[in-house]
């Protein structure tokens, strides 16, 4: 299903799709592919939208920053200093985080609209980012398949070719509350996640190498309290996988809701949402952004995220959820 959400100041119409599936609601928007919010029900059996997001269109073009829901390209999270060299070529991007480049740049895949197609079960978000584009090289020809499976998980799964040689680091900026958006902040969240070592950062949240969570804060191998404080990427124990294995578990013990990530990604970025900004509350929700390590481009000790012609860039990431005690 359907319907007119707003209109851009170019006169552009976005679209809201509705996919309902086993008792889980999410709905879609044709501009950044935001997933807008996800109603599930929690143990006492009552159903809350767990996603941060806007009512209305002039929220997202108002409030581009915290980047609510939407779909991440062409490279989500940070390259340092805004270049990389490829091939022997250097490019250089638009720095719009101090000097690095974040998200994609200035006007990355979160602030386009793209063309919807339902499929079974769900919708294939569609669109060609030119060669040049926020300074990337190659047209980019992307989808991003958002569909239910049989017991409501939210299963996203992109491609993307390039007619030269890119990089490219696709992934999906939804927050989730478990207790419900708006209902205060999600710190006292359980998270655990299936990684051993994390990317440390310096002041400008570049990764400086890769450390062992043993003994630190970092260490989400049994559940602890997300608190506030993380913007790190973990390094899944799992690496690289053709089909999407567990990542994370988030339980929220008072609604008793769980979600629970499962990725074909090697990378997790923690994110406790501590600069939302206004109209939105440090800590309201947690991000979980199944991705490749940051600065990779400039890392050649991390995974690759080099797309060549030729090439099929897949990646799928699973949001499923349940409640329990
Ligand atoms: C980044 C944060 C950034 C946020 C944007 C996250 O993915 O890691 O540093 O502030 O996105 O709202």
């Amino acid at each position: 299903m359907n319907e007119h959400f707003g209109t851009l100041p170019d006169g552009t119409p976005v679209h809201r799709w509705t996919l309902e599936r086993a008792g889980v609601r999410v709905r879609v928007l044709s501009y950044g592919g935001i997933v807008q919010s996800v109603e599930v029900p929690g143990r006492d059996g009552r159903t809350a939208n767990v996603v941060l997001g806007f009512a209305e269109l002039d929220g997202y073009l108002e409030n581009p920053g915290p980047y609510l829901g939407a779909l991440i390209g062409r490279y989500a999270n940070r390259i340092a200093g805004g270049r990389f060299e490829l091939d022997g070529r250097t490019y250089a991007l638009a720095p719009n985080n101090g000097p690095n480049s974040l998200h994609g740049g200035e006007r990355g895949f979160d602030q386009r609209v793209w063309e919807v197609t339902p499929v079974e079960h769900g919708l294939r978000l569609t669109r060609v980012s030119p060669h040049g584009e926020e300074g990337f090289p190659g047209r980019l020809a992307v989808s991003a398949t958002y569909t239910l499976d049989a017991d409501g998980a939210l299963r996203i799964g992109y491609e993307a070719v390039s007619d030269a040689p890119t990089v490219v680091n696709l992934t999906n900026h939804t927050y989730f509350n478990l207790s419900g958006a708006g209902s205060g902040p999600a710190g006292g969240h359980q998270l655990r996640i299936a990684a051993a070592r994390y990317t440390p950062v310096d002041e400008e949240l570049i990764p400086t190498g890769v450390a062992e969570v043993a003994g630190t804060r970092f260490d989400f191998r049994k559940p602890r309290q997300t608190g506030s404080g993380y913007d790190h990427n973990f390094v899944l124990d799992k690496g690289v996988t053709a089909a999407p294995e567990e990542a994370a578990e988030l339980y929220d013990p008072v609604s008793g809701r769980v979600l629970t990530v499962a990725t074909t990604e090697p990378g997790l970025q923690l994110y406790t949402a501590d600069h939302l900004g206004a109209p939105l509350s440090p800590g309201a929700g947690i991000a979980l952004e199944t991705q490749h390590f940051p600065d990779s481009p400039n890392r050649p000790e991390f995974p690759s995220t080099v797309l060549r012609p030729g090439d099929v860039f897949r990646s799928e990431t699973v949001y499923a959820f349940s409640a329990r005690d």
